[in-house]
């Protein structure tokens, strides 16, 4: 029986969260192409130069903000409710949290596309970093608000479906997709905390003239305590995809349950005590917290290690199944016509790239030389524009049939939409890897490296710029083709789908009964986790808070 059949209601739950995480893609990703096209000066028709940052600041909350969480929701729901065999405890509130975030969503939008019209008085074209001196109007503010709190309160249902489940069975292991959410959420409770404070405390309050000033570094440094873990919020769901439903696509079966749990309780530890990484060049902040925060982030290295072997480990093990052989000759036996199994693959690949781009930037002094430049976005075009994102619209291909009991429509658009996204980003990042090594900024609409003597030649930046442009075009096409697939098979069937889609998981290689129990102590690696953020932030917050709450600057240490 397929998941709309067994649980009709948290269908409709993960179905509203998919629709709008998509919807959000599809205005942020038009967005985008309108950057590409705009920055590099191939076509300037759509905005002007001064509208620029209104539409990154609509791309940035859009994509990064908006239709990451949206999808981390739908999915995590459905991972839940599936692993646990269980409803969320009441429709009702399961309205509530989607209802605040979507309410949150439309008044953060509004208040940033009224940047367009001129006579429309508020704007909010902060960029999706929002840290002050950028001012925005409250209402921009409080719509974060009112979307946070809506994540909380999802954690909170999936939390209370978790103990319903623990009361009926007290001696059994946490199903592994069910310990993937809770350590996500608690990783998550902890950092967005920083954001609720920055926003709640200093910029609203000052947005809606209640006090005169804030501390930018302040501001700056709640934003990054919270602005490295979001990223974990965002690559999260991608891993448990990868971990839990990549192995049953590839025709196998993952691997290692213990590797797996080990991996989500490292996130938990140390991706918030890294968020001086971001801060590098901001004066105020002690080298020796920044070296700090370097040497954490090195270490976060031996998660992603962990998976890249495990996944690897079990499609390999898939394709083994299938009949593949050799070293690499395996590798052809993989479904690579299967739009879920290919987009999931290929979004591994890109990751891989990826994370070779962020030891640079995560470096305490070759970051420097890319700081602020193309070279950034060439980056997390990789990681969140692709990992993430090439791996949610996968989940769409695999869960779609699931929650709306319709076959997936447009079957061939949908099979070769992975490659194009592969394609145009490819171009796209590549380029601006590039561009940001030859020293061009990142958020300006007029970057003044037009060198004429480059012009036309290959390796130059007019050939950078070609790039870029094509890829952001190729991208957005791709994202045309995944919407039309996505969009048919919710409106389009009829709903008597009679070949309905199987969920269920195969139990792991290694499965849990070889996972040490303190695994699961998910009391104690919080309270480890707590430990590890006072040493990290304890004194710099404490030296910068030390001249007044309000105060700029901060006395050295
Ligand atoms: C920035 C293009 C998809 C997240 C940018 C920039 C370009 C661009 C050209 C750089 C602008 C600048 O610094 O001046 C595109 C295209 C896409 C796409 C063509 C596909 C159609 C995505 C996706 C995500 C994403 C899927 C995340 C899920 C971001 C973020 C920024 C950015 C966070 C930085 C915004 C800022 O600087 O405040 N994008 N992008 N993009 N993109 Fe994308
Ligand atoms: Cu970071």
């Amino acid at each position: 029986m397929a998941y709309v059949d067994d649980f009709p209601t948290d269908a409709r739950i993960v179905r509203w969260n998919m629709i709008v995480a998509f919807g959000a893609l599809g205005i942020g990703g038009l967005f985008g192409m309108i950057q590409a096209l705009h920055r590099t000066g191939v076509f300037r028709g759509f905005v002007s130069s001064a509208d620029y940052y209104t539409v990154l600041t609509g791309h940035g909350v859009l994509l990064a903000l908006i239709f990451t969480i949206f999808a981390l929701c739908g999915v995590f729901t459905w991972g839940v409710t599936r692993s646990l065999d269980r409803s969320l405890p009441s429709a009702r509130f399961a309205m509530t949290w989607f209802g605040l975030m979507l309410l949150g969503t439309v008044m953060a939008a509004v208040t940033i596309l009224g940047g367009l019209v001129p006579s429309i008085p508020f704007n909010a074209d902060v960029l999706y970093t929002f840290y002050a001196p950028m001012k925005a109007h409250p209402a921009f503010y409080l719509g974060l608000v009112l979307f946070i709190v809506g994540t909380w309160l999802a954690g909170v249902d999936w939390f209370r479906t978790y103990w319903r489940w623990r009361g009926d069975n007290p001696d059994e292991r946490i199903p592994l997709q069910t310990f993937m959410v809770l350590t996500t959420m608690l990783m998550w409770y902890i950092s967005s905390a920083g954001v609720a404070v920055e926003v709640l405390f200093f910029l609203l309050p000052w947005s809606l003239g209640l006090i005169e000033q804030v501390d930018p570094l302040l501001t700056r440094t709640l934003f990054w305590y919270f602005g490295h873990p979001v990223v974990y919020f965002w690559l999260m769901p991608a891993y448990f995809i990868w971990y839990t439903v990549l192995p049953k696509l590839s025709g196998g079966r993952l691997f290692s349950d213990p590797l797996a749990r080990v991996v989500f309780v490292l996130f938990l530890l140390l991706s918030t005590p890294v968020g001086f990484h971001h801060q590098y060049v901001d004066p105020g902040i002690p080298e020796g917290f920044k070296f700090i925060a370097m040497t954490n982030t090195m270490f976060l290295l031996l998660p992603s290690f962990l998976t890249a072997f495990t996944v690897v480990a079990s499609i390999e093990h898939g394709a083994r199944q299938r009949g593949g052989e050799g070293r690499l000759s395996w590798l052809r036996k993989l479904p690579w016509d299967e739009p879920a199994f290919a987009g999931c693959a290929l979004a591994g690949l890109m990751f891989a790239a990826g994370g070779f781009s962020g030891m640079i930037n995560a470096g305490m002094n070759i970051n420097y030389l890319i700081h602020n430049t193309l070279w950034v976005p060439g980056h997390f075009h990789l990681t969140v524009g692709t990992a993430s994102a090439l791996t949610f619209m996968a989940a769409g291909y695999w869960l779609f049939p699931q929650i709306t009991g319709n076959r997936l429509r447009f079957r061939s658009l949908a099979t070769v939409q992975p490659y194009v996204w592969f394609v145009g980003m490819t171009l796209m990042s590549n380029a601006m890897h590039r561009a940001g090594i030859a020293g061009i900024p990142r958020r300006t609409a007029e970057p003044q490296y037009d060198s004429v003597t480059f012009q036309g030649v290959v390796g130059g930046v007019s050939e950078m710029r070609l790039q870029i442009a094509l890829g952001g075009t190729i991208l957005f096409l791709g994202l045309v083709l995944f919407l039309i697939v996505i969009f048919g098979t919710w409106l389009g069937g009829d709903g008597n789908e009679s070949i309905r889609v199987n969920g269920r998981l195969p139990a792991p290689l290694s499965g849990p009964e070889h996972s040490p129990k303190i695994l699961d102590n998910l009391k104690l690696w919080t309270a480890v986790a707590i430990v590890l953020i006072v040493l990290a932030y304890g004194l710099p917050l404490s030296a910068l808070i030390s001249d007044g709450l309000f105060a700029p600057g901060s006395p050295p240490i």
